[in-house]
């Protein structure tokens, strides 16, 4: 009976020298001489090879060919300390086995650099190599991290609804979710689709935000936390959106703005602290690629830092704590305010912030994260409480250098009154809501949560530059292939 499969990571680290294993992955490379062959295999557990050597004198002729690279193989053989440099054991093939071969005359992923813009239309064979291994790892490191932190601070991870009936940030950029007969459509006496026959018997949609429904947990639960997909129509084809992202909003109930930015801060120096800890390797290998990157980079856009020390920076330094007022005076006095440089030109208070204005904030003026916290009420969704001076509303956002915003958040109002007001002025209707009222007429309390978008922290965590190379399906304009 064929050995048990061990893990090319487990052999790495813990393998002993004289004994025989059965590994299982992809060919990398391969090399071969007319008394030796190498093939480099790699199985995804970890971001090195393990060389392979094996006697074509012993190996059938079939299978000789057909290690290419791409090819899926099982070898059983002897670990032995390598001869050759790069690596300190190899294993010497005593019986491979071809389990899948791959026609190197077809197969698109070669052993040489490819564009990410190439690998994201091969996104069902991208995770193959080095650098989306690597990056798929740190994933899914950050998930369980994200999960660890907030089981050990006692909050309960509530799954909140994907298909919903509300729009929670009311910017209508929704998915319609339907069962109806697109090509006959049950209509109203007054023309319009009557939805009352659709599956729900009303209009629902995918989820922007899974805060509302939460908010309800926390209301009861005291601190929870969501963590699931969430979906915009939005239609920026930008770097840092995509239509499918994954968020990670937590909830408490009896925390004002102050400690919710303090939550904020903790959990997201948390998070790159457990990357720097516990995905060395694969930082490194990421670290050393966005140096090659940035050498072919003007010197005007190339970072200060490597990725490491911009990791390591954030765990040094507070985050700079700035109302949207002083932001604004600081914007207005900049050199590229003044020497309209700025698309979006920054005149008077309540204008709405660019991602040109963050970036000048975070990356130039502050050189390090920012929370920027009460907001305009009119550029922030109706759900966040009314500061005193009647203008603000206690909104907060965390910008990042290399990102732009991080995190949204908000102190939520919870005062029946005046929330019912503003969602009724943000045209809002009462009956997809009442629900949410509700929790403000029995036992309301002040509270508080945030949004992380899951794919910014991790585009930061990985330096990577576009937001469709940190998820593995990315959906975006005019892209659901996969
Ligand atoms: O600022 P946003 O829209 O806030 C909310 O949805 C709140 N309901 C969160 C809360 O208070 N519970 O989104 C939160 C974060 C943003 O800061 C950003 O990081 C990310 O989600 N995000 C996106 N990420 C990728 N693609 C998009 N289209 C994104 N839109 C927002
Ligand atoms: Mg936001």
């Amino acid at each position: 009976m064929a050995q048990q499969r061990t893990k090319i990571k487990e052999l790495l680290v813990s393998g002993t020298t004289g004994q025989s294993y059965t590994i299982k992955g992809w060919v990398r490379t391969k090399r071969e001489s007319k008394n030796v062959v190498f093939f480099a295999l790699n199985d995804g557990s970890v971001l090195q090879n393990i060389q392979v050597v094996a006697d074509p004198a012993k190996t059938p002729e079939e299978v000789l060919r057909k290690i290419s690279t791409g090819a899926a193989l099982s070898v059983s053989g002897e670990l032995v300390e390598s001869q050759g440099k790069g690596q300190s054991v190899e294993l010497v093939a005593q019986e491979i086995e071809l389990l899948g071969e791959a026609d190197p005359e077809k197969y698109p992923l070669q052993p040489k650099k490819h564009s990410l813009e190439f690998l994201r239309e091969i996104a069902h064979l991208r995770m193959r190599t080095s650098t989306f291994s690597a990056i798929f790892r740190i994933r899914h490191a950050m998930t369980f991290a994200v999960h660890k932190f907030f089981n050990d601070k006692g909050f309960v991870n509530l799954h909140t609804p994907i298909i919903t009936g509300s729009d929670a940030e009311g910017a209508g950029e929704m998915f319609r979710v339907t069962a109806l007969d697109l090509d006959n459509l049950p209509r109203t006496e007054d023309g319009k689709i009557d939805y009352k026959e659709d599956f729900f018997e009303k209009e629902t949609n995918l989820t922007v935000s899974g805060q509302l429904e939460g908010e309800l947990g926390a209301m009861a639960l005291g601190e929870i936390y969501t963590f699931g997909p969430t979906f915009r129509a939005e239609n920026s084809n930008t770097s840092r959106h995509l239509a499918e992202f994954w968020m990670i909003e937590p909830e408490m109930a009896f925390v004002e703005l102050e400690g919710n930015m303090d939550l904020a801060e903790e959990m997201l120096k948390y998070l790159i602290r457990y990357a720097l800890e516990n995905c060395k390797e694969d930082l490194d290998f990421l670290a050393a690629r966005a140096a090659e990157e940035d050498k072919n980079k003007p010197q005007a856009e190339r970072s200060e830092m490597g990725l490491l020390e911009r990791l390591q920076f954030i765990l040094e330094n507070n985050f700079e704590r700035v109302s949207y007022t002083e932001a604004i005076d600081i914007l207005k006095d900049s050199k590229p305010n003044k020497k309209k440089k700025f698309n979006y030109l920054i005149e008077e208070w309540g204008a709405d912030l660019q991602s040109e204005h963050e970036r000048y904030l975070v990356e130039k003026h502050f050189k390090k994260p920012v929370i920027l916290y009460n907001y305009p009420a009119a550029i922030k969704a109706f759900y966040m409480r009314r500061n005193e001076d009647g203008k603000t509303v206690r909104a907060m956002d965390i910008l990042f250098p290399g990102i732009g915003e991080m995190v949204g958040g908000s102190q939520r109002e919870e005062r029946y009154e005046v929330l019912k007001e503003r969602a009724a002025e943000m045209g809002i209707h009462e009956e997809d809501i009442w629900w949410y009222l509700e929790t403000r007429k029995f036992g309301t309390a002040p509270h508080s949560g945030f949004g992380l978008g899951f794919e910014r922290l991790m585009l930061f965590v990985t330096g990577m530059t576009n937001i469709r190379d940190v998820i593995p399906f990315p959906r975006f304009p005019g892209n659901a292939e996969f």
